[in-house]
């Protein structure tokens, strides 16, 4: 692999979290695919089974098992590296623990078939959550030959609301088991997650309900903070482009653009609305209009984007893809990624 320069030096576990709808699927797979990119092996995993994974790479559902699911773009120098995907649940993640820590072949499977599984994580979510982060953990720091197999591993998270008690193992677990290897699991998870190895992201979008969760989402984990648990990027995501210059953006605003000089614009332009009273368009007049909304909607996520700016945090910027969120959408997002320093 490469040496480059990131902001996430030393980073091995991203945990990625946002206001559902805002892009976190997607950004995680982009930001799998930015750190593959210098080539090795990088795994990318779901916790909340709904198969987003597999319906954004377009393969078949993802089982409880790592998948090769794309090749990072790579240069002629420096080829790919490769991304694996892993659906994880918290029934599958008991029966490997059970099979792996206590060596119970078959248990696993008995248990399952007598709902024992889902008894155990219903009425302890702190569990599920503990089953879930081990199992992220466990890929992180798996070996082979001495070697990690991964070089990262990308977690697409729960949401903002519930990233601060997910993340919580420790206090989770802590009414459930005080002594044997549950505890002593969830230590070795909590000590991974509050490492310098383990980084928090938050993708929003510039409007206020995700701007505010972000905001909140942080200021949670500051809190735990604390206890080691480093806060990552902002990453925001569907950014689109201004469009007009400045000075502009505020005539706009403010509805003071010249209609007479829109009107003549578009008939330079070659599309004519004929000319009314003040010397303006019914077009130009509806063009101010939507200008006018526009420019009010950009200086307002100018306005958020300066709060994201002031929380400290490095902000990544993604564009709105328009044309399709297909694999190359994707290296799009994973190169911009890479430009601005997140892999
Ligand atoms: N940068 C982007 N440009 C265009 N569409 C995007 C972008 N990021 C996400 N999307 C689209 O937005 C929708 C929600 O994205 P998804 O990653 O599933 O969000 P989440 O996981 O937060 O619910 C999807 O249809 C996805 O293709
Ligand atoms: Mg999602």
């Amino acid at each position: 692999m490469r040496a480059r320069d990131t902001d996430w030096e030393g980073v091995r576990l991203h945990v990625v979290t946002g206001k559902g709808g805002t892009g976190k699927t997607t950004v995680a797979a982009a930001l799998a695919l930015a750190l593959a990119s210098a080539g090795g092996r990088v795994l990318l995993m779901e916790v909340e089974g709904r198969q987003g994974i597999a319906q954004l790479f377009d393969t078949p559902p993802l089982p409880y098992e790592e998948r090769k699911v794309a090749v990072a773009p790579g240069t002629p120098a420096t080829p790919g590296g490769d991304v694996y995907a892993l659906a994880a649940d918290p029934e599958s993640a008991l029966i490997e623990y059970l099979e792996m820590f206590y060596n119970l072949r078959h248990t696993g499977r008995t248990l399952t078939r007598l709902g024992l599984v889902d008894f155990v994580t219903t009425i302890a979510p702190g569990l599920r959550d503990v089953l879930l982060t081990g199992k992220a953990v466990e890929a992180t720091r798996r070996r082979v030959k001495g070697r990690h197999l991964y070089d990262a591993v990308v977690m697409d998270a729960p949401p903002t609301g519930r990233i601060g008690r997910f993340l919580n193992v420790a206090t989770e677990v802590s009414g459930l088991a005080k002594v044997g290897p549950i505890r002593g699991h969830a230590d070795t998870v909590q000590g991974v997650i509050r490492s310098p190895q383990t980084a928090v992201h938050f993708v929003t979008v510039l409007e206020e309900m995700p701007v505010q969760e972000t905001l909140d989402g942080l200021a949670e984990l500051h809190g735990l903070a604390g206890g080691g648990l480093q806060l990552g990027a902002v990453i925001i995501n569907m950014v689109r482009p201004a469009g007009l210059a400045d000075g502009q953006l505020v005539t706009a605003a403010r509805g003071e653009l010249d209609v007479h000089e829109l009107a003549l614009g578009l008939k330079a332009a070659g599309i004519d609305g004929s000319l009314g009273q003040g010397g303006g368009s019914d077009v130009a007049a509806a063009l101010a209009t939507e200008l006018g909304e526009h420019s009010l909607e950009v200086l307002s996520q100018r306005e958020h984007r300066r709060m994201l700016a002031d929380t400290g945090q490095p902000c990544y910027e993604l564009p709105l893809i328009t044309d399709g969120m297909d694999l190359a959408g994707l290296y799009r997002l994973a190169e911009a990624l890479q430009d601005q320093g997140a892999a």
